[in-house]
């Protein structure tokens, strides 16, 4: 059995990718901040053994080491990081003057170096699969190429533009290890904001937004044909073509 590691699995995009790879009969290990107040992830693990609910917080560097100690055995197929610090508070919509530097230096944190410690501290497990495959989901708005011309999301393109520059380092790394590693765009998805959460900036108003179940069965496609001469590279969820950084 196929084994898969995801972050940010409670909801949005990051539950779909448990529900679909559960789906497919992998055995995925579901990680969240808060698992007790995961209510649907908990509802798929309670029928599905295959689902394994770990906490995680992908800020809190001890924990992401003590989660890949407590894991040492278990190879892992593909390590997927999708937690991620959205758009959705006041100052992530304006324009310069009010950027929020907290958020902002958030942001960094969560969808930045959080993805660049997951992956420093569970490479080994990965070595050890059969697949040996890092995902990691990116956004568009942190493309200079393909990224809205409009001057908004300063803290999340920023955060997302180095986590692209992250992964393409990464990639030199991996490749000596037989490893792949990939950012993946998801789309412009329809994911639900949570309480505290401003409803817009969401995408969920938006005419050309995908489910969360459209964007993630084409991203598990798009994961199953990546090779190895695909490292670093950031790919589109649709047809896996490469995004311009
Ligand atoms: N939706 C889109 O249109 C879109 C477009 C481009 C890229 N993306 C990317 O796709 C990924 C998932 O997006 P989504 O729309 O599903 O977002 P979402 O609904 O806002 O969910 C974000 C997930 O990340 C988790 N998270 C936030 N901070 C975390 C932390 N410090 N440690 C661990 N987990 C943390 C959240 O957990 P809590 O519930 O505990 O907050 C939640 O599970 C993100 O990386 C996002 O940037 C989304």
């Amino acid at each position: 059995m196929s084994t898969i590691l995801i972050t940010g699995a409670n909801r949005g995009i990051g539950l779909e990718l448990v529900r679909q790879y559960a789906g497919l009969g992998w055995k995925v290990l579901a990680t969240a901040r808060d698992p007790a107040g995961a209510t649907e992830l908990v509802a798929l693990a309670r029928a599905d053994p295959k689902i394994i609910i770990e906490k995680l917080d992908v800020t809190d560097h001890a924990g992401v080491d003590a989660l890949a100690l407590k894991l040492k055995d278990q190879p892992l197929d593909v390590l997927l990081s999708n937690a991620g610090k959205t758009p959705r508070y006041t100052s992530a919509m304006q324009g310069a003057g009010t950027i929020d530097y907290e958020q902002a230096l958030h942001s960094y944190k969560v969808n930045a170096l959080g993805p660049a410690k997951l992956v420093s501290a569970f490479l080994p497990l990965v070595q050890k699969s059969g697949q040996k495959k890092i995902a990691v989901i990116s956004s568009k708005a942190g493309s200079f190429v393909e990224g809205p011309p409009m001057s908004m999301m300063y803290e999340y393109r920023a955060s997302k533009a180095a986590l692209n520059m992250i992964v393409h380092t990464l990639g030199f790394e991996t490749a000596k290890m037989g490893v792949v590693i990939a950012a993946i765009s998801p789309g412009s998805v329809a994911t639900r904001p949570v309480e505290g959460e401003l409803g817009y900036g969401t995408n969920t108003r938006q005419a050309y937004t995908i489910s969360p179940a459209e964007s993630v069965a084409a991203i598990i496609k798009v994961i199953a044909s990546l090779t190895p001469d695909q490292n670093g590279v950031f790919l589109d969820y649709k047809d896996g073509r490469v995004i311009p950084w």
